[in-house]
C-alpha cells in the first residue's frame, strides 16, 4: 500500500494517558511516559508509511488548568522528550516545527523547543509538528492580528487575503490536515487546529494514546483510504 492513497498530513489528538494508567492502577504520570514511548515510534512509522506532515496535539492551552503537579510533569517529560527521544527520531530525517504560543510556557521548555528545531530545520523527509501550548482559536486570532498589522503596513493587500493565503499566517504554514484522529473515546475537537481541519476525515478511536501503535495508525489509514473525499462537490464516477 506504499504511498497509495496516503494522506499527506495527518494530525492526532493523543488522548486518554490518564485513563489508560489510572485503569492499570499507575498513577497519570506513567499514562503520559507511556504516551511519550507511543509518539516516538509512530513518528518514525508515519514516515516510512509515506505520511509528509504528523501534527500531534500534546498540551492545549487549556491544560493549564490542570494540577501543577502534572503540568510541570509534563513540562520536565518534554524536556526529556526533545533531547533525549526526539533526537534519535530526527537522525531519521524528521523536521520537527512547534504551534502554540511561547508566552505562559518556562525558559527551560523553549530552550529545548528552539534546540531541536534547530537540530532538525534542514531534514526534509517529513515534518513533525508538535502542538505545545496550543489553542485553534487562539491560533486564528493571533492569525488575524498579523495579518491586521501586515495591511496596515501595506505589506499584504485587503484583496490578496483568501482561505489559502490566510495559511501563511498560522503558526506553521502547513497543508490542511486530511486525516484527523482522536484516540481515548471522546468526539471532540477539543480546539484543536480548527482552520487546517476543515475537511479533514475524522477518525475516532476508543484505544487509548499509549496504546495506539502501528497497527493501529495501519487501521486509521485503511479508513481513510475507504473515504470519499468531495470537497462540496458531486462524486462523477
Ligand atoms: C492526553 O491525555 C495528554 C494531555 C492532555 C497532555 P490526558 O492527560 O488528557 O488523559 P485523559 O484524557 O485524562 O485520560
Ligand atoms: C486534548 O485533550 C488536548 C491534548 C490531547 C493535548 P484534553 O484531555 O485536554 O481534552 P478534553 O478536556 O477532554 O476536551
Ligand atoms: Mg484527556
Amino acid at each position: 500500500m506504499m504511498n497509495e492513497n496516503i494522506p499527506k498530513h495527518v494530525a492526532i489528538i493523543m488522548d486518554g494517558n490518564g485513563r489508560w494508567a489510572k485503569e492499570k492502577g499507575m498513577k497519570r504520570s506513567e499514562g503520559h511516559k507511556e504516551g511519550g514511548k507511543t509518539l516516538e515510534l509512530l513518528s518514525r512509522y508515519a514516515k516510512k508509511r509515506g505520511i509528509k506532515v504528523l501534527s500531534v496535539y500534546a498540551f492545549s492551552t487549556d491544560n493549564f488548568k490542570r494540577s501543577q503537579e502534572e503540568v510541570d510533569f509534563l513540562m520536565d517529560l518534554f524536556i526529556n522528550y526533545f533531547k533525549n527521544k526526539l533526537d534519535k527520531v530526527c537522525k531519521d530525517g524528521i523536521k520537527v516545527v512547534f504551534s502554540g504560543r511561547k508566552n505562559l510556557l518556562r525558559k527551560d521548555v523553549i530552550d529545548a523547543m528552539e534546540e531541536i528545531s534547530a537540530k532538525t530545520k534542514d531534514n526534509q523527509e517529513c515534518i513533525l509538528n508538535i502542538c505545545l501550548n496550543y489553542g485553534g482559536q487562539e491560533e486564528i486570532v493571533d492569525a488575524s492580528l498579523k495579518i491586521s498589522d501586515d495591511i496596515k503596513s501595506g505589506l499584504l493587500l485587503e484583496k490578496d487575503l483568501n482561505r489559502d493565503t490566510f495559511y501563511h499566517y498560522l503558526y506553521q504554514d502547513l497543508p490542511p490536515i486530511d486525516l484527523l484522529i482522536r484516540t481515548g473515546k471522546e468526539h471532540r475537537l477539543s480546539n484543536f487546529m480548527l482552520y487546517q481541519a476543515f475537511y479533514a476525515e475524522i477518525y475516532f478511536v476508543d484505544t487509548y494514546f499509549p496504546d495506539f501503535k502501528e497497527q493501529e495508525l495501519d487501521e486509521a489509514l485503511e479508513y481513510y483510504k475507504s473515504r470519499d473525499r468531495r470537497f462540496g462537490g458531486i462524486k462523477t464516477n
